[in-house]
C-alpha cells in the first residue's frame, strides 16, 4: 500500500461570504486568526510525518491569501522543518495556495515564491462584472487580471483559474466570454464548477423567496457540454 500523503491546510477566513458558498469560512472573525494559526501550528508540531511520503501541500479555504503573509511564512517554515527527512525534497513538492483577487499584493506573492509555493489557484468564477457582483464576489475582472499578471511577473508558471456555470442570470454567452478570455491568458489549468445550491446560503434563501431563478436542468447540461467541447477544442 502506498503511503503517499497530501497535506491540506484549511484557512477558514474570507473578506466577505459569497452568496453560494458553504465552505467552512467566516468573515468578520479576524480576531480569531491569531488563535487559529497557533492551533494549526500546534497540530503540525505534534503530527508524526515519519510514516509518510509527503508529495503535495495544498493551502485552501476560505481565502488563504487574505491572511497577512507572516502567517503563511510561519506555517510553511514549520512544515519545512518537520519534513527535513521526507523522501521528496521541499523544492520537489507541489505546494499550492488558493487566492482570491482583491486580497493579493506583489509583496505577498514574492513571499509565497520565496517559501517554495509553486502553484496558484485563483478563484475568478466569471469575467462578467455584473455576475461577480450578483454572487457577492469582492473583486472585478480587472482585479483578477491584475492578480494574474503580477503572479506571472513574480515568476509563477503553474496557475489554475476557477470558473462557475449555472449561476442565476448566467447565459451561454457569458460562459463563452469567460472561456475565451481565460483561454487567451493560457493558464495551466481551468476548473469549471457547476453551481451547487447549498442549504443556508444566500442563494438558497433568494431561491426560496423567488428573488432569483436558476437555469433549468437542460440548460445546465447544455452549459456543461458547451464548456467540455469548448475546452477540448481549444487544446488542439
Ligand atoms: C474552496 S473555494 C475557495 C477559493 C477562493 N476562496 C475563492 O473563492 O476565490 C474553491 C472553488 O469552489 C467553487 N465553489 C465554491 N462554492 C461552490 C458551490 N456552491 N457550487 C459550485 N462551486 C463552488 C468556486 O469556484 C471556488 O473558487
Ligand atoms: S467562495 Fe471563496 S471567497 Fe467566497 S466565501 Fe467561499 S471560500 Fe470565501
Amino acid at each position: 500500500m502506498s503511503n503517499n500523503f497530501g497535506i491540506y491546510i484549511h484557512i477558514p477566513f474570507c473578506v466577505k461570504k459569497c452568496s453560494y458558498c458553504d465552505f467552512i469560512s467566516f468573515s468578520n472573525r479576524d480576531n480569531l486568526i491569531e488563535k487559529y494559526i497557533e492551533a494549526l501550528k500546534n497540530e503540525i508540531e505534534r503530527f508524526d510525518f515519519s510514516k509518510y511520503i509527503v508529495t503535495t501541500i495544498y493551502i485552501g479555504g476560505g481565502t488563504p491569501s487574505y491572511l497577512n503573509a507572516k502567517y503563511i511564512i510561519e506555517i510553511l517554515t514549520l512544515l519545512r522543518n518537520k519534513l527535513v527527512n521526507n523522501k521528496i525534497t521541499w523544492k520537489d513538492l507541489e505546494i499550492t495556495i488558493e487566492m482570491n483577487p482583491g486580497t493579493v499584493s506583489k509583496e505577498k506573492l514574492k513571499n509565497y515564491k520565496m517559501l517554495g509555493i509553486n502553484r496558484l489557484s485563483i478563484g475568478l468564477q466569471s469575467t462578467s462584472n455584473r455576475l461577480l457582483k450578483e454572487i457577492g464576489r469582492i473583486h472585478t475582472y480587472k482585479d483578477f487580471l491584475d492578480t494574474y499578471n503580477i503572479a506571472k511577473e513574480v515568476g509563477f508558471d503553474n496557475i489554475n483559474v476557477d470558473l462557475m456555470i449555472a449561476l442565476p442570470n448566467q447565459s451561454i454567452k457569458d460562459i463563452k466570454e469567460s472561456l475565451e478570455k481565460i483561454i487567451f491568458l493560457n493558464p495551466n489549468h481551468i476548473s469549471v464548477y457547476s453551481l451547487i445550491v447549498e442549504e443556508e446560503t444566500l442563494i438558497s434563501k433568494w431561491l426560496t423567496e423567488g428573488k432569483v431563478t436558476l437555469p433549468s436542468d437542460e440548460e445546465e447540461r447544455r452549459m456543461y457540454w458547451y464548456v467540455k467541447n469548448f475546452l477540448e477544442l481549444s487544446r488542439i
